[in-house]
């Protein structure tokens, strides 16, 4: 299925709706134009799970590569990277020593990479891998937490005594109903509560440890596009008397623009997540699943055509 439809020029054209194309030359315009309208970007060098240690390899060269294409061409970017990407799945030596790679030539550039966060069986080793890359004193990076897993606020909490980036999501996966609430409403309850918990973390004193991007405690990144949510975190901090800056608002390129435009407008912080390269298929698919209305839309659009 994969092949047939990542060679399908058609599936393509769809999307490219929520990928800024098929190499990092195509994306830096995408990206200038978004920093150029007051977003934030982080850049998402497509590609999972990968099967060889040689593309686990050559994944983690694209990236050394991308963060040298951000630095060059003087664009507002910081990086996200999946773990199974860069060898998680084959080899937790491999992975962690590409990390180390991406983390020290990241911060050659003074910038951040954020760890995504994959499907549960990886929730434990990509938490290890990110902590023992924070015990080796490598502070500019951060990971994600999923609103959907019942763990999530015990591993919040923690992190957030470490002085953790945490970008908050409801969570992207299929998992089962042991370990991630089934309903979308409990989802959206536990989201609210995670994201006013770190936002309670933003106001402890300054006696807290120093945060890697010398602001601190940490800004919490709300990733979503659910306006109830967003209209929650606003209310909270209007509640506390707390600057707009306090949250940084991110979502994905393409997906709700209006509601982008909105933040920025309203004063917010937004990072927009920006997918590129030839690997799409997962995330496009992710995308489809996520709204049964784009799988609609992709149809009656081939229909059309
Ligand atoms: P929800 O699904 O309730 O959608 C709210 C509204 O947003 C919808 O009503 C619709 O209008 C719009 N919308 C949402 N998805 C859409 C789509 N695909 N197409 C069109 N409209 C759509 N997940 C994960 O497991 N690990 C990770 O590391 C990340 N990283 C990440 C970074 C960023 C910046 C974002 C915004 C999201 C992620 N995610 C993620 C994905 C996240 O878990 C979740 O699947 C999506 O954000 C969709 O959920 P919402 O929070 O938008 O809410």
């Amino acid at each position: 299925m994969q092949r047939l439809i990542t060679n399908w020029k058609f599936a393509w054209q769809a999307a490219s709706r929520f990928v800024a194309g098929s190499s990092i030359q195509e994306a830096i315009p995408i990206v200038r134009d978004l920093n150029n309208r007051g977003f934030d970007v982080t850049l998402d060098h497509l590609g999972e799970s990968t099967t060889t240690t040689e593309e686990a390899i050559r994944a983690t060269d694209q990236i050394l590569e991308l963060l040298d294409a951000i630095d060059a061409a003087a664009i507002r970017a910081n990086v996200s990277v999946k773990l199974t990407q860069i060898g998680l799945s084959l080899d937790q030596e491999l992975c962690q020593s590409n990390l180390e790679k991406i983390l020290l030539r990241a911060r050659q550039y003074h910038n951040f990479v954020r760890i995504d966060m994959e499907d549960s069986p990886y929730t434990d080793e990509t938490l290890r891998i990110y902590r023992g890359m924070r015990a080796k004193g490598h502070d500019n990076t951060g990971v994600v937490i999923q609103a959907y897993l019942y763990r999530s606020e015990a591993d919040a909490k923690a992190l957030l005594e470490d002085g953790t980036r945490i970008r908050l999501v409801k969570g992207a996966y299929k998992e089962p109903a042991a370990i991630a609430y089934p309903k979308k409403s409990d989802v959206d309850a536990n989201y609210d509560k995670l994201a006013n918990i770190m936002i309670g973390c933003r106001t402890m004193g300054a006696d807290s440890p120093v945060g890697v991007d010398g602001r601190f405690p940490p800004v919490p990144a709300i990733a979503t596009h659910d306006a109830i949510r967003i209209a929650n975190v606003k209310a909270e901090l209007a509640q506390q008397h707390l600057p707009n800056g306090t949250v940084e608002f991110q979502m994905l390129y393409g997906i709700r623009r209006d509601l982008q435009e909105q933040c920025i407008r309203e004063g917010y912080p937004v990072r927009i997540y920006v997918p590129y390269g030839t690997h799409w298929y997962a995330y496009y698919m992710r995308r489809l699943a996520e709204r049964p209305a784009n799988v609609w839309f992709f149809l009656s659009n081939y229909f059309r055509k």
